[in-house]
């Protein structure tokens, strides 16, 4: 089924997430839209959600592939209340949020890998990209992205990431209404969200610890021209992989694209 305003509009009124909503069949970037409205003033759980779009942004400076007609693309508005040093906690939270709700329809088979990738079977099938307005030391905005390849067959990935991306459809067989992903996406969300403001990071650091195929293993984490490995040995507080390298000396790392070594 094809996505429109009124459809989602009138799934999400009254939501925590989603009571201002746009839709754009066609835009440059969903985070660019939300984030254009977070200046502005938009509120709080303001949603964003496109068709397609044709700067679709991944972390790094990469590119989201973001055909029409098979995808969700969609970004909020977040008001978060913690500090600044913590910000990583929500795309943390998102990618438990999001892995909740993939394991409706593939079962066991979702993980995650630090910082933020969602994966089945090794894959990426969802990806996350948190951008942050920041005055005096304090965060004004957060603006959360995420892309879930959900419609897309083998033959429509382009060719450099047909080996390392998936979608919901490959991996069940079936065609997924988008709809019913999105409501389901955002239900998740905000449940994890309230969670995070009312109780704290650890829960959801519990269940993102649950969903890691990447705690005792030897990991690989690049950043920039940097490189550094280590066993993976837990999570901080503000969102950091913790590994332990050489020695057992623990280092935290912040940022950067983590692989999983074989050995
Ligand atoms: C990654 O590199 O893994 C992050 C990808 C994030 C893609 C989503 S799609 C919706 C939102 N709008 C964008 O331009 N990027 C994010």
């Amino acid at each position: 089924m094809n996505l429109n305003q009124e459809s989602i509009q009138k799934s999400l009124a009254g939501e925590f997430f989603g009571h201002k909503l746009y839709y754009f069949s066609e835009t440059g970037s969903t985070n660019d839209e939300a984030f254009s409205l977070g200046i502005a003033g938009a509120p709080e759980g303001t949603v964003v959600i496109a068709d397609s779009q044709n700067k679709g942004k991944g972390r790094m400076q990469r590119v989201w592939h973001s055909p029409a007609g098979a995808n969700i693309y969609t970004s909020i508005i977040l008001i978060p209340q913690i500090q600044l040093s913590k910000a990583s906690q929500i795309p943390i939270l998102a990618g438990v949020a999001v892995a909740e709700t993939l394991n409706k329809y593939c079962p066991e088979k979702v993980h995650l890998k630090w910082p933020n990738d969602v994966l089945i079977g090794g894959k990426k099938v969802c990806g996350i990209l948190a951008q942050i307005k920041i005055s005096k030391e304090a965060i004004d905005f957060v603006v959360l992205g995420i892309g879930i390849n959900v419609n897309l067959s083998r033959e429509q990935f382009p060719q450099d990431i047909k080996e390392i991306a998936t979608s919901l459809l490959i991996e069940t067989g079936c065609k997924i209404s988008r709809l019913e992903l999105i409501i389901s996406l955002y239900e998740n969300l905000a449940k994890c969200y309230k969670q995070l403001q009312q109780k704290g990071f650890g829960q959801i650091k519990e269940k993102w610890l649950r969903l890691t195929p990447m705690i005792g293993q030897t990991v690989q984490v690049m950043f920039k021209d940097e490189m550094i490995e280590g066993k993976a040995a837990g999570l901080d507080e503000d969102g950091s992989l913790i590994l332990l390298t050489d020695g057992n000396k623990e280092v935290k790392v912040s940022a950067g694209d983590a692989t999983i070594l074989k050995r």
